[in-house]
């Protein structure tokens, strides 16, 4: 691992790539600061050191080249100046004489911050001779922006190559790769995935890349109701992938034959629209009449499911098993957060990931009890599907 700690960064300028697409509201006030708190130590560690660090992020997707009032990141700059108790230099230019004057007279100890990467249409290109502009702006480069791993853009994988000898892994980023490799490559046993979220689509690969891996898939939340169907249940007016019945039948199959114990809800909540004060129906098996539609995992159900987790050592968690933000629809969700903090506290290892299951997971107050939390949506997904992520790759080569 090409890490930062064993490295003294003073007197240098450290260019480093964050994933700071957080959450704001229309205030912009950000909602929740995970990943800019994740990111605090290697900024810390490098400002201690008495490097002067330049921030690259980016925020949304910008699509009309240039500047984007909407999409600034001021407000992020704002929020790490007041966390971090120091002030963050930051501009809205985009032009590069003017950045790279401010680069050049920041002091040891000082911090500054780019304006949304994105803003330059050749960011998500990949394109060199942005990676070199951005590479003339310091001495190294470190790479802490594992939410955006998965992205080979200018920022996040080309411009390494700038930096043959002095290109790193920021601290955040070195603890997804250790948790994610530890999950991958030596998990202890019994190993349990659960798998939810709406679409059966986006887990396919995920799910298969698992297989061989886990003792126990438990499959909950809207992708349920594909392989209910598929089953040939009844599940009204369920969110359903009419498409992919037969993939989910070949998944089955392909568990069976890896000796991997699937679970399915076995009885559901469910609605007569999708709302979270609709009128709620207890369903005892997956019978779901034609007007209603599965919201949550029934009472048997998570009982099932939260056997399974109480028995594992090692747990991956991605995606809700039910419309988690609805209040009335959030108890399945809830309840597999809870099992899973019950199965950390007797020792097992447990890893969440993907934006629906972290928020979940701090809503229900258990974040605390997970071993480890990935700051990744689609990163950590690719991850799981055994991709290599060009991010990783790029400091790696
Ligand atoms: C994310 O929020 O998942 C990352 O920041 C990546 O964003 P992107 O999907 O717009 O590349």
């Amino acid at each position: 691992m090409k890490g930062i700690r064993e490295v003294n960064f003073t007197g240098k300028k450290v260019l480093v790539r964050v994933d700071f697409n957080v959450p704001m509201d229309e205030n912009k006030n950000v909602t929740d600061d995970t990943r800019i708190q994740e990111a605090l130590p290697t900024i810390k560690k490098l400002l201690s050191d008495g490097a002067s660090v330049i921030l690259m992020a980016h925020f949304g997707r910008p699509k009309k080249g240039g500047f984007e009032a909407e999409l600034s990141l001021q407000p992020v700059a704002e929020y790490l100046s007041k966390i971090l108790g120091q002030n963050v230099v930051f501009t809205q230019s985009l032009d590069f004489t003017e950045i790279k004057a401010l680069a050049d007279g920041l002091k040891q100890g000082e911090i500054m911050m780019l304006e949304n990467i994105r803003f330059y249409p050749e960011e998500t290109k990949g394109d060199v001779q942005l990676a070199e502009k951005l590479a003339a702006l310091g001495d190294c480069y470190v790479n802490d922006a594992f939410g955006a791993a998965h992205r080979e853009h200018s920022s996040t994988a080309t411009i390494a190559r700038f930096f043959p000898q002095s290109k790193y892994f920021g601290l955040l980023m070195e603890h997804e790769i250790v948790n994610l490799k530890k999950l991958m490559t030596s998990p202890t046993k019994p190993f349990t995935a659960i798998i939810g979220g709406s679409k059966i689509s986006s887990k396919i690969d995920v799910i298969k890349n698992l297989l061989p891996l886990v003792d126990n898939l438990i499959i909950g939340g809207g992708m349920s109701y594909t392989f209910a169907k598929a089953n040939g249940k009844s599940i009204g007016k369920s969110i359903c992938e009419d498409d992919k019945l037969q993939v989910a039948l070949d998944l089955q199959e392909e568990a069976k034959k890896q000796g991997v114990n699937l679970y399915l809800p076995v009885d559901i909540l469910a609605g007569d629209a999708f709302s979270n004060d609709c009128n709620i129906k207890y369903c005892p098996e997956v019978n779901i009449p034609d007007e209603l539609e599965g919201m949550d995992a029934g009472e048997k159900t998570r009982e099932l499911f939260g056997k399974v987790i109480l028995e594992s050592k090692t747990i991956l968690w991605n995606g809700p098993v039910g419309v988690f933000e609805f209040e009335n629809f959030a108890g399945g969700t809830n309840s597999i957060a809870k099992y899973i903090a019950e199965a950390t506290d007797k020792g097992a290892f447990a890893a969440v990931g993907g934006g629906d299951s972290v928020s979940a997971i701090k809503k229900s107050g258990f974040a605390d009890k997970i071993s480890y939390i990935s700051t990744g949506g689609g990163a950590m997904l690719e991850y799981l599907e055994g991709k290599v992520l060009p991010g990783i790759k790029a400091i790696l080569d």
